[in-house]
């Protein structure tokens, strides 16, 4: 199993999460604030959870060679009146259709009990970084039609509106935004 931490001044991103992390996880997916803005629909037990996502950890198994995807956990650093609790809020990943691919598709969610803290934005900077570095040289955002909030995360990051909308199996429509490798002067905003 090999662990892969990042820090944020807020928070600590880990990959894999941890078994325990599945009621968390569940509680979230099965929030309809969250699924609704999702492909994976309703996540109603842990034992379904754990089936679908059970990938969460064992990602981490995969050999860096031959890894594609990175689902990081995100976990407060320090407890305070915000995050009262140093457990699971959210997670954000990475991942490519081939190893050898230079995309990288980005996906996160965050529990509602913390949203507007500014929580996505912290944390899908540190892991676009992180991407970067593993030789991705552009990533995809594709918010559903309608899903505002994730829409105003990638812009304030700086992802590029493509203007390019495409079908989804459920019927609704994803919304393409892509950031570019960054030359080496600038920065991922923040
Ligand atoms: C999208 C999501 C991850 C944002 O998490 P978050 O930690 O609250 O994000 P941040 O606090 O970093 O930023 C949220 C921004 O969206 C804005 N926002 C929230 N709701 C909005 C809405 N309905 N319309 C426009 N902007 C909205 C906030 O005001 C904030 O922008 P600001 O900093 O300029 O004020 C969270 O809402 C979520 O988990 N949604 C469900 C899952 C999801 O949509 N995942 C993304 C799939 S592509």
């Amino acid at each position: 199993m090999r662990e892969t931490k990042l820090k944020t001044s807020r928070f600590l991103l880990k990959s894999p999460v941890e078994e325990d992390d599945f009621d968390e996880i569940t509680e979230i997916k099965s929030n309809p604030k969250v699924y609704l803005t999702q492909l994976y629909g309703n996540i109603t037990s842990r034992e379904y959870c754990r089936f679908m996502f059970q990938h969460y950890i064992t990602d981490a198994r995969v050999s860096l060679a031959r890894r594609k995807r990175w689902v990081f956990g995100i976990y407060p650093l320090e407890t305070s009146y915000e995050f009262p609790k140093r457990k699971y809020i959210g997670n954000v990943g990475i991942s490519k259709n081939a190893v050898s691919s230079e995309t990288a598709d980005l996906f996160f969610e965050v529990s509602p009990d913390y949203w507007g803290l500014g929580v996505a934005t912290e944390c899908i900077s540190k892991a676009m970084e992180f991407a970067f570095e593993q030789g991705v040289k552009r990533i995809v955002a594709d918010p559903v039609h309608g899903n505002e909030a994730s829409k105003r995360v990638v812009t304030k990051l700086g992802f590029h509106d493509t203007g390019r909308s495409v079908p989804t199996y459920t019927g609704t429509s994803k919304h393409i935004y892509v950031f570019p490798k960054p030359k080496a002067a600038a920065r991922i905003k923040n």
